[in-house]
């Protein structure tokens, strides 16, 4: 499949990892082991990402939401993210892929919480290419954070109420240190945006496909950029003023 030209490669792209379940149960298979595959497919888009050009890749592995789940699928996702850093951390840093993590991961157990100190250390000098796992994440619980940090920070003097902007709030945010989204996918069919990156998706353009996580391979990513280097980013302008230029 011919790539789009480097300059409509999205430097971010963030994804809804869906499906996992379903996959497994058309199957007849317990869940889990549609989660197993999807660690698989995680492997292949990571690389798939570098290999297209994408500087930094958000995966939503486990939302604020998620410990609702039956207590073995929670456990099953939490040992399956234990052997993902651990089997990851030799191809992240051949490849030069900085970890890092947006959520509150001070909740995660603690070989997690281990693990992923290790990797994200380990990769911390990386600068071209970013793996950004989003775990035990929501995107309220980020604004609630935010908004906790700044009102301490204004309290201590150090922000000024009247600066009061998006470019100053958005430092307390997970993502300080990350470029905005470009282009938010969601495998699987469903059409929503599940508390994922609220804010940073403002003007993200959204493709929804089909496919199941489990199934979702490189040539599906390309089909998704494809379809984003086609749509036109307005930011709020017409037409007319993003070809000749606002006036
Ligand atoms: C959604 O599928 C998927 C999740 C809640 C977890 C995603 C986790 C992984 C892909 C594996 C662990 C991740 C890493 C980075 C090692 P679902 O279970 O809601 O699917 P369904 O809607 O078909 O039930």
């Amino acid at each position: 499949m011919p790539s789009p030209a480097p300059e409509k490669i999205p430097q971010h792209v963030a994804i809804i990892m869906d499906g996992n379940g379903r996959w497994a149960q058309t199957r007849g298979l317990p869940r889990l082991e549609g989660h197993r595959r999807g660690v698989e497919t995680v492997r292949t888009i990571v690389d798939a990402a570098r290999e297209l050009g994408i500087r930094y890749l958000t995966l939503y592995a486990f939302s604020v939401e998620n410990w609702k789940r039956p207590a073995d699928e929670v456990s099953g996702l939490m040992g399956l993210l234990d052997y993902f850093l651990k089997r990851e951390l030799d191809n992240l840093i051949k490849h030069k892929v900085r970890l890092l993590t947006i959520g509150r991961t001070d909740a995660l157990p603690a070989n997690v919480q281990r693990e992923l100190k290790r990797v994200i250390d380990a990769t911390k000098d990386f600068t071209e290419w970013h793996l950004v796992l989003a775990l035990n994440y929501g995107a309220r619980t980020e604004l609630a954070d935010a908004a906790k940090h700044y009102t301490s920070a204004v309290l201590a003097g150090t922000e000024k109420l009247a600066e009061c902007s998006w470019e100053n709030i958005s430092r307390y945010l997970y993502t300080s240190a990350i470029p905005d989204p470009d282009l938010l996918i969601r495998t699987s069919g469903e059409q929503r945006v599940s508390n994922f990156l609220l804010l940073q998706c403002a003007y993200a353009e959204l493709v929804f496909t089909p496919v199941l996580w489990p199934d979702f391979q490189k040539a599906d990513l390309q089909l998704a950029i494809t379809e984003y280097a086609q749509r036109e980013r307005r930011y709020g302008l017409t037409s007319e003023q993003i070809k000749t230029g606002p006036r």
